[in-house]
C-alpha cells in the first residue's frame, strides 16, 4: 500500500486523514448519527477547517484560529457527549493515521487527539446535557415502604 510507512508531510496529506476519518466515522454505528443526524455536518464546509486545525497542530502552519471546544459544548447541550463517545472518536481517528501514515507526526497526531478528547470530555461534565435535564430521570429517589417508626400506627 504506497504511503504506508510515510509520515505526514503537507496540508494535503492532512486533509487526506481528515476525509478518511470523516468516511469512517458518518458511517459509525455509535458516533455517526451525531455527525448525520444532529449536527447535519456539511462535509465540504468542515473539510477545511479541520484540515487546518490538524495542519497547525502536526505542521505548524498557523492556519487554525480556535476555538474548538465551542461546537462540542452545543453539541453536548443537545445529545450529552459521552465518555464512549469520545473513545469511539479516537478509536477510528487511531485506525484511520494508522492505516495511511507512520512516523512522529502520526505519532503526534493520535497523542494530540486523546489530549484534546479528555480535555473536552473533562470540560463537558461539568455542563448540563439532555441526560440529566428530566427532573427524577437519575439520582436518589426517596420511597416509604410500611409505617414510621414514630407514628404508632
Ligand atoms: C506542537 C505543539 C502543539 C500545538 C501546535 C498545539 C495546538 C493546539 C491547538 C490548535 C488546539 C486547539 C485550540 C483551540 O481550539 O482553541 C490545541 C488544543 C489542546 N492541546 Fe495542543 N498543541 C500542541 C501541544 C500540546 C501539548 C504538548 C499538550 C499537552 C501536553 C497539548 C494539549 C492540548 C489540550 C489539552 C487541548 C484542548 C484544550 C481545550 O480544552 O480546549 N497540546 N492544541
Ligand atoms: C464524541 C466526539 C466528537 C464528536 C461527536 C464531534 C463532532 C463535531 C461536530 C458535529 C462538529 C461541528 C461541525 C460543524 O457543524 O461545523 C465538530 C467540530 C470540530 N471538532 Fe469535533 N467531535 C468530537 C471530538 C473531537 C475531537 C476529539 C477533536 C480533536 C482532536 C475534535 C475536533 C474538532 C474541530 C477542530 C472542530 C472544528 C471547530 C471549528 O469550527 O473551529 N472533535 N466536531
Amino acid at each position: 500500500m504506497p504511503g504506508q510507512f510515510r509520515d505526514i508531510e503537507t496540508r494535503a496529506d492532512c486533509e487526506q486523514l481528515v476525509r478518511a476519518f470523516y468516511g469512517r466515522a458518518l458511517e459509525d454505528p455509535m458516533i455517526g448519527w451525531i455527525f448525520v443526524d444532529v449536527a447535519k455536518l456539511d462535509l465540504e464546509a468542515h473539510v477545511p477547517t479541520i484540515t487546518s486545525f490538524w495542519e497547525t497542530i502536526l505542521l505548524g502552519s498557523q492556519s487554525y484560529s480556535g476555538g474548538a471546544f465551542r461546537p462540542h459544548a452545543l453539541l453536548h447541550a443537545r445529545v450529552g457527549l459521552r465518555a464512549g463517545h469520545f473513545e469511539r472518536w479516537l478509536a477510528l481517528w487511531q485506525t484511520t493515521v494508522d492505516e495511511l501514515f507512520a512516523g512522529p507526526r502520526a505519532e503526534l497526531a493520535k497523542a494530540h487527539a486523546v489530549r484534546v478528547a479528555h480535555a473536552f470530555h473533562g470540560r463537558l461534565q461539568t455542563m448540563p446535557s439532555p441526560h440529566d435535564a428530566r427532573p427524577g430521570a437519575g439520582g436518589l429517589v426517596v420511597t416509604r415502604h410500611g409505617p414510621w417508626p414514630d407514628s404508632g400506627e
